[in-house]
């Protein structure tokens, strides 16, 4: 069986990935057409974020038809296309499944409106007067989580937006359709998925109110599935009757998990192959919305790396980010505001990629794509952004304040599309492109950065190539990771221990900074300074300065 804890993956969100046939929106040919790129680069799997049939008001993650491509992104022959090509570069396809809702698009949403009682069953409802929702429970994206529907008289629950209704896992005939679409794109000969929002689909019954404004800082809703009871229920047979027949690798989008669930979550034959690392991630999702989010310090990001290492210890494998296509760019969250260089780009690479665990890019993040300015709400895509907007005026925000409130964590900052040159539309369109391009477009792209030695892109390049040399393998990939001088502020440092002993030295901060190694230094395998030459024991790390 393939060890795919060895693997690097690369994340690729379609529609702003590249566009073959000038309609502004990325498709499937579009990555056909650089997978010679992501082999270059040297990635061994490419996860792709939904492209099925959709409305697209939350990007695909609405999903209207689980077994068809939507003609915007291409046909079967396209997507099989893309798979045999992959294959020949021994590059792995996941795809993203999302089953905690669909679109209420969905044939068996409108099924369920028009009075069908087995696809009424398929949702959440519950009854009440069309102006007083249930409970108090906030949507994950802003205002209630409970939309009342005429036509059948009754409210229907949904996490995030209105349009992505949330699926009953109760009944065991939502569950045998999950199964049955899991296996039909097994059968297609994919090798994995991410699986979509999976955490929220054990609900705490009955529905009741929560006390908003705890001290834990949790939302309504995440107070109410973390006291859900029995998830691993619905995870377990999800890992037997979907992916366990093709062996699949899977990596599920939980946040939240419980110390003493790891084991079962991605031990030996746990639910998933793997989980992402969200600990750097520290929103807060409390109901007061975007307005109540605060950005993290150095010492904070690192505490939290190290904490989540000693949590996971030796049950399993973390998949570790920066970013995804709902994260503000790492660059521009994690690097102080002002701090963004060169330099700063690679050590924020290089600290989060050495860890244990697999490392995970996504698209732009290769070669430092960064965060939008603040833009006029007309241009603003997101639907969660569109819903937090409103959540802050209503809190009596100006529009003024609720923009720069909403562009931090505005998830058009990591959607717009990839940068591949300082041509027109960044290269990725000849047509009108679907949302804006950042317009530091013509300093920050693909074609340059592949001309330059120096580059953020060269430095990823390494990066992968030095946790795959046969040398460093054995330890990069399995050794532990130990902290070293861990409460030095604005130094984020460790060893990783196997087969041999790797220390990683990080300078968090633009200030230079003494250190002390452990021992003499034999050999720098990698660093963002030219020319750096260790004599002794005593290091004097310049800003940003990662070895
Ligand atoms: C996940 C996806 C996100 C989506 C949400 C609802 O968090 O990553 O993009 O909006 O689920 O499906
Ligand atoms: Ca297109």
């Amino acid at each position: 069986m393939y060890d795919f804890r060895k693997s690097v993956v690369y994340q690729i969100y379609p529609k702003s990935f590249c566009d073959t046939n000038g309609d502004g929106l990325g498709d499937l040919r579009g990555v056909t057409a650089k997978l010679d790129y992501l082999k270059t680069l040297g990635v061994d799997y490419i996860w792709m974020t939904p492209f099925f049939v959709s409305p697209q008001r939350d990007n695909g993650y609405d999903v209207a038809d689980y077994r068809n491509i939507d003609p915007r992104f291409g046909t079967m022959e396209d997507f099989e296309t893309l798979c045999r090509e992959a294959k020949a570069r021994d590059i792995r396809v996941m795809l993203d499944m999302v089953f905690n809702h669909t679109s209420t698009e969905h044939e068996w949403f409108q099924k369920a409106l028009a009075g069908d009682p087995k696809y009424e069953n398929y949702y959440i409802w519950k009854d009440g007067d069309p102006d007083t929702p249930p409970n108090n429970w906030q949507s994950k994206f802003g205002g209630s989580t409970w939309e009342y529907a005429p036509q059948v008289g009754k409210y229907y629950l949904h996490l995030f937006n209105k349009t992505q209704a949330d699926l009953n896992w109760e009944n065991p005939e939502v569950r045998e359709e999950v199964y049955k679409n899991i296996n039909w794109w097994l059968d297609r000969g994919l090798s994995g998925f991410r699986i979509d929002a999976i955490i929220n689909i054990k609900k705490k019954l009955p529905y009741k109110d929560y006390p908003a404004d705890r001290s834990d800082g949790l939302s309504c809703v995440d107070h109410m599935l973390a006291d859900a009871q029995g998830v691993g229920e619905f995870l377990g047979e999800m890992r037997d009757r979907g992916f366990a027949s093709h062996e699949a690798f899977t990596v599920g989008e939980v946040f939240n998990e419980k110390d003493e669930e790891l084991p079962d979550f991605i031990g030996d034959g746990g639910y998933f192959s793997s989980i992402f690392n969200f600990s750097t991630n520290v929103w807060g999702g409390s109901d007061k919305g975007w307005y109540d989010c605060k950005r993290i310090t150095p010492d904070a990001y690192k505490k939290c790396y190290f904490d989540a290492q000693k949590k996971i210890g030796d049950h399993g494998f973390y998949s570790n980010i920066i970013e995804n296509h709902d994260q503000p760019r790492g660059v521009s969250y994690y690097i102080p505001e002002g701090d963004v260089c060169l330099e700063s780009k690679k050590m924020l690479a290089a600290l989060y990629f050495l860890m244990r665990g697999l490392p995970f890019i996504y698209q732009g993040q290769e070669i430092g794509m960064e965060n939008l300015p603040v833009i006029p709400i007309e241009q603003v895509d997101d639907i969660s952004a569109l819903d937090q907007y409103q959540v802050a005026l209503d809190a009596g925000f100006t529009s003024e304040e609720a923009l720069k409130i909403i562009s931090l964590r505005n998830r058009d900052n990591a959607r717009t599309p990839v940068q591949w040159s300082a041509e027109k539309n960044a290269g990725f369109t000849q047509g009108t492109p679907w949302l804006i391009v950042n317009p530091n477009y013509t300093k920050i792209n693909v074609a340059s950065q592949e001309q330059d030695g120096n580059s953020v892109l060269a430095f990823y390049k390494e990066l992968i190539a030095l946790r795959k040399n046969p040398d460093y393998k054995e330890t990069f990939v399995y050794g532990d990771v130990i902290p070293f001088e861990e409460s030095r502020h604005n130094l984020m440092a460790y060893h990783r221990k196997g087969e041999k002993d790797l220390l990683v030295l990080g300078n968090f901060q633009k200030e230079t900074q003494e250190v002390t190694l452990p021992s003499k230094c034999k050999n720098i395998l990698l660093n963002n300074y030219p020319n750096v030459e260790i004599e002794g024991t005593q290091v004097t790390l310049k800003g940003y300065q990662v070895f």
